[in-house]
């Protein structure tokens, strides 16, 4: 928003950052968009919808987002994705097979200093280790593999 200057034109650069640093628009994005730029939420959600790039919500059930920003990356995040694609079976951007999960990647949540961070379901997870990601993803799903 700072780097566009919260201007009205920026609107579809404004959602393409917010997509690329979250994975997909959720409706909180969109009505802070919207609230930001002073646009009618109606006219963020046309555009929204209107271009094929932006996505509303992950195909599955739950989304993994892992951040794959230079502090996260040094931190683990190669070994965290090696982690969920032996276990769930996905790469960034895939659903797993049963709809239950779908793998996201995002550049930076700010939060750097907990690094590695991973966003499942829009709870922010930090210093997380590929065992502890499993367990939640388990757990998330309800699966017990
Ligand atoms: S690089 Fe991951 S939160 Fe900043």
């Amino acid at each position: 928003m700072h780097k566009l200057g919260n201007e009205r034109h920026a609107l579809i650069e404004t959602l393409h950052s917010v997509q690329e640093a979250f994975g997909y628009l959720d409706l909180p994005g969109l009505i802070y968009v919207a609230a930001s730029l002073k646009i009618p939420l109606s006219q963020v959600y046309g555009v929204a919808t209107f271009y094929h790039h932006f996505t509303l919500k992950p195909q599955g059930k739950h989304a993994c987002v892992v951040c794959t920003g230079t502090a996260c990356y040094i931190k683990g995040v190669p070994d965290l994705l090696k982690s969920i694609g032996a276990c769930q079976g996905v790469e960034p951007g895939e659903t797993t097979p049963d709809g239950e999960v779908t793998l996201l990647t995002a550049r930076c949540f700010g939060t750097c200093g907990i690094a590695p961070v991973v966003v499942v379901d829009g709870e922010m997870l930090g210093r997380i280790s590929p065992d502890q990601l499993q367990d939640r993803l388990k757990e998330t799903s309800g699966r017990d593999h």
